[in-house]
């Protein structure tokens, strides 16, 4: 098989940082990949939350050819008209009124956190705060505020007056946060974390000592951000306004680019020459993006609400047939999953036989992210093949 060729040749020159799929890719078009092999999957992973209006997108393709015949990277000395449309757009859109475009989710994440030490430094405020189970990403200042030991051991020391606090706990959240925070960041459904959401109790006490002690909340929508939720960020469910925003890959419309939105007044805080990046708003990846947001704002959103709750519904009737299996569903929109009574990966791999591609988080918890899409039908496809999934493992139970 062509694809054994392939993958023994990568083990013997890329690190072995990734745990991939048995698959090697010849293309994807819509919610497919059809491998070297000739076999077509059910993408329900969508290059992990990334490619929201599927592969190959006739729009996307067409903007970007049309962009690349005109220049690709120029760089930051020069002003491009890509960047300010979707700057503009994503103001429009989200009510906040500065953009600073970077490359990946990672860089949004160590751009907010210093902008927050910019903000905060003439009143010392310095302390970071994150919480467990939260991901970030794997620059320093990201890995400094999570918990998680996988992606930590043996890599420290790690940012001074960092913490990762307990999620969801109130007590931990007033006995920890004070006159010295300068920011808490959380994402408002944990991507890797398990799809584990904050409480209504934690985020309003959270906002309150805001209010209190005067530090920045970063919303982190790396994966949430741009309509997965159903809506635009997965904040708004909860009525509140955080100061800073990360968004990342669906941003980019499969190329990569991040952005950090907020206030004019706390973008003011970093100034001429305190950060920036020689790739951050190439002008492809920004016209790939303005066609994205576009058709997020014009009816693709609610299309993940629609889809978003018959994918809940069918995978409730699942958990209800598997109650031995299934212990709950989580999440909202193109952001779900179902938390098993044990180890998700069997699952995934017995799902990848199946011809449908999934992943799994937190060890037990099998995560959807998949394009915004997807129809019923392919949902209806998913369905039927987990079930089959379930009815042999039940078998063997
Ligand atoms: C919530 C969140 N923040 C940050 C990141 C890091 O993004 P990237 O991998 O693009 O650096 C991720 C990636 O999965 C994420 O889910």
């Amino acid at each position: 098989m062509q694809s054994q060729e392939v993958i023994s040749r990568e083990h013997d020159v890329l690190f072995q940082t990734y745990k991939r799929l048995p698959i090697v890719v010849d293309h994807a078009s819509g919610v497919e990949i059809v491998d070297v092999d000739g076999n077509a999957y059910l993408d329900f992973l969508g290059g992990i939350a990334v490619n929201v209006l599927g592969y190959s997108h006739p729009k996307i393709i067409s903007a970007i050819e049309n962009q690349i015949r005109r220049y690709m990277h120029l760089s930051n000395y020069y002003y491009q008209e890509p960047q300010v449309q979707l700057a503009e757009l994503l103001c429009s859109a989200s009510g906040y009124e500065r953009v600073f475009f970077c490359n990946s989710g990672s860089e949004t994440v160590e751009g907010a956190l210093k902008l927050a030490r910019r903000i905060g430094h003439q009143k010392s405020k310095y302390d970071l705060v994150g919480f467990s189970g939260g991901f970030h990403g794997r620059t320093y200042a990201a890995l400094s505020v999570m918990d998680k030991p996988l992606y930590k051991d043996g890599m420290g020391p790690f940012v001074a007056k960092t913490i990762a606090l307990p999620f969801n706990d109130i007590d931990a959240l007033e006995s920890r946060i004070d006159e010295s925070t300068a920011a808490v960041i959380l994402e408002f459904i944990q991507g890797e974390g398990g799809l584990s959401e904050p409480t209504p109790e934690f985020v309003k006490r959270l906002f309150e000592l805001r209010d209190e002690y005067d530090f920045v909340v970063i919303a982190d929508e790396v994966q949430t951000g741009i309509g997965r939720t159903g809506s635009f960020f997965a904040f708004e469910k909860y009525g509140v306004r955080p100061d800073i925003v990360t968004v990342a890959k669906s941003v980019g419309g499969g190329l990569p680019l991040g952005a950090i939105l907020t206030t004019h007044a706390h973008a003011g805080a970093m100034l001429r020459g305190q950060h920036g990046t020689t790739f951050g708003g190439n002008a492809v990846a920004c016209v790939a993006g303005m066609v994205v947001v576009n058709e997020v704002l014009n009816g693709l959103m609610q299309h993940v609400l629609e889809i978003g709750r018959y994918l809940h519904a069918s995978l409730s009737a699942l958990a209800e047939q598997f109650p031995k299996q299934i212990r709950e569903i989580r999440g909202r929109g193109c952001m779900q999953g179902a938390v098993m009574n044990s180890d998700a990966s069997p699952y995934v791999n017995r799902l990848l036989d199946k011809k449908v591609i999934i992943n799994s988080t937190s060890v037990n918890v099998i995560r959807l992210v998949p394009p915004y899409v997807i129809t019923e039908e392919n949902v209806d496809t998913f369905i039927r093949a987990f079930r089959e999934v379930l009815l042999e493992t039940e078998a063997q139970l």
